[in-house]
């Protein structure tokens, strides 16, 4: 099957250009100039042409950091593999890496086996796995090698939830030997869970247990001493670092001081930190705040413009969701009363895009190559997939969204595909939204003619072993 995407503009993160493309089979055949002979001779033979004249034609988004599935706090995430990876693609993300977690007393093997049984024969688009490693021990570490040669090329640490998934320096320490030798990257939940256990259970003594205090209770100074701790030891094992969801100026200036050092130091924001605040969605007036309990946590408005700033000068390299969805009405309820118990996470996957173009490209803080590379060059460079993903170009798979730039949207959890009864954005009007989707070749999400339509058959998505590149730095 031949299809020529016709009169559209390509932006990949070099910049734009007006061409044609054309798809065979799963993979891009060709981008050639509009109105070139070759793009006369493709017109004769296409079996389809799609006119994509006023549209951007961008590779498919990677949302690097979701959570399908996880249980959390007595609870699992609501959405799964399939509801979570049909979302994504409705978005125009069409290609996850979510989290494969090793419990305490189990094998790396168990976890990740376990989390190809959730995933596998399920998935709308294609999928990888970062390994999370919360049980360190020699033959953990020698397993390490095993999970490399799978395909899991990150491995994710936690310095935070003490007793359930943190571990201490010096096994991170050993774990990110490990990872160097295997041009691994490390991938950093840096909080300094010990301090923040602290302030936590002052609080719950206190009596302030609602969800403003989630917020409180796990200060940005908490973030960024982690942060450097972390790119600190990285740096001191050789390996390439990785920080997820950095949320704040301070962690930030952190990030940059390593980076100026030399460090192999990259690290992704979420939409969430770029656009929520404490003092628009978590004041401390209701219950209903609970539904913006994640870790971290919100931050003072005044953090927002030095992100969008690190995203503009390349210090952040990356924006994800941190995809980990809860109910409001059955599953945050666990925690009224007692913020501890809220399951961490918030529903993002299908909204990234639509708040990344709105609030950065319109709103003039990114360009819109600068969207490309943060939503799918980037990540696809840094996670292994470069060869496969992450632009517009001749070999790679044919993972495409014609981006219609002046489509206005309105998000609602009354029209998303993600599984929670809410949005964290309902009501917000948008200008910008994927037209068309295509996975691998396949036009997956028509919104121009079938909104709220999946039009692949469940399990159509694919396992991506990713290559051992040291996040690009190799
Ligand atoms: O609140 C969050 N972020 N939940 C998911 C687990 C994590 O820390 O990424
Ligand atoms: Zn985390
Ligand atoms: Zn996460």
């Amino acid at each position: 099957m031949k299809i020529l995407i016709s009169g559209g503009t390509v932006i990949n993160a070099s910049g734009p250009f007006a061409a044609d493309v054309l798809i065979e089979g799963e993979r891009i055949a060709g981008v050639v100039e509009a109105n070139s002979s070759a793009s006369t001779s493709w017109r004769e033979s296409a079996d389809q042409i799609i006119d994509a004249t006023g549209l951007y034609v961008v590779p498919g988004a990677i949302d690097a950091h979701t959570h399908m599935e996880m249980p959390f706090g007595g609870t699992h995430s609501v959405d799964t593999f399939e509801t979570g990876t049909r979302a994504a693609a409705y978005g125009g993300t069409t290609t996850i890496i979510d989290f494969a977690i090793q419990s305490k007393g189990k094998s790396l093997r168990e976890g990740l086996d376990a989390w190809h049984a959730k995933a596998e024969g399920h998935c709308a688009v294609d999928y990888g796995f970062h390994m999370i490693v919360s049980d360190v021990t020699e033959s953990s570490l020698k397993e390490m090698d095993l999970v490399v040669d799978e395909g899991v090329s990150s491995f994710k640490l936690f310095m935070a939830y003490p007793g359930v998934l943190m571990i201490d320096d010096g096994l991170m320490f050993k774990v990110m030997q490990k990872a160097a030798a295997l041009n691994a990257l490390c991938c950093i939940h840096a909080e300094n869970g010990s301090a923040i256990d602290i302030v936590v259970a002052q609080m719950i003594a206190e009596g302030k247990t609602q969800p403003h205090y989630h917020a409180l209770s796990r200060s940005p100074k908490a973030e960024a001493e982690a942060t450097h701790r972390a790119i600190a030891l990285a740096d001191m094992a050789g390996a390439a670092v990785y920080i997820v969801h950095l949320s704040n100026e301070y962690a930030l200036d952190d990030l940059k001081f390593m980076q100026a050092r030399g460090a192999k130091a990259l690290a992704e924001t979420c939409t969430q930190y770029l656009v929520l605040s404490i003092e628009d969605q978590m004041p401390g007036k209701s219950w209903e705040e609970a539904k913006f309990v994640f870790t971290p946590p919100l931050r003072e408005k005044r953090h927002q413009a030095p992100l969008w700033g690190a995203l503009a000068d390349g210090s952040l390299a990356v924006v994800s969701t941190d995809h980990c969805p809860f109910r409001f009405a059955d599953q945050k309820e666990l925690g009224r009363g007692n913020f501890t118990k809220i399951p961490n996470g918030g529903p993002g996957i299908e909204n990234r895009l639509q708040i990344l173009w709105h609030f950065g490209v319109n709103a003039g803080r990114i360009t819109p190559e600068k969207f490309v590379e943060l939503s799918s060059t980037a990540p696809a460079r840094i996670f292994g997939m470069g060869k496969q993903k992450g632009a517009i170009a001749p070999g790679l798979d044919a993972d495409i969204l014609l981006w219609d730039p002046n489509v206005d949207y309105t998000i609602s959890a009354a029209t998303q595909c993600m599984a929670t009864d809410y949005s964290m954005f309902e009501g917000w009007k948008v200008k910008g939204n994927a037209a068309k989707v295509f996975s691998r070749g396949e036009l997956v999400v028509d919104n121009t003619t079938q909104p709220g339509k999946f039009l692949g058959a469940t399990g159509r998505g694919r396992f991506i072993k990713r290559e051992a590149n040291a996040g690009g730095f190799a």
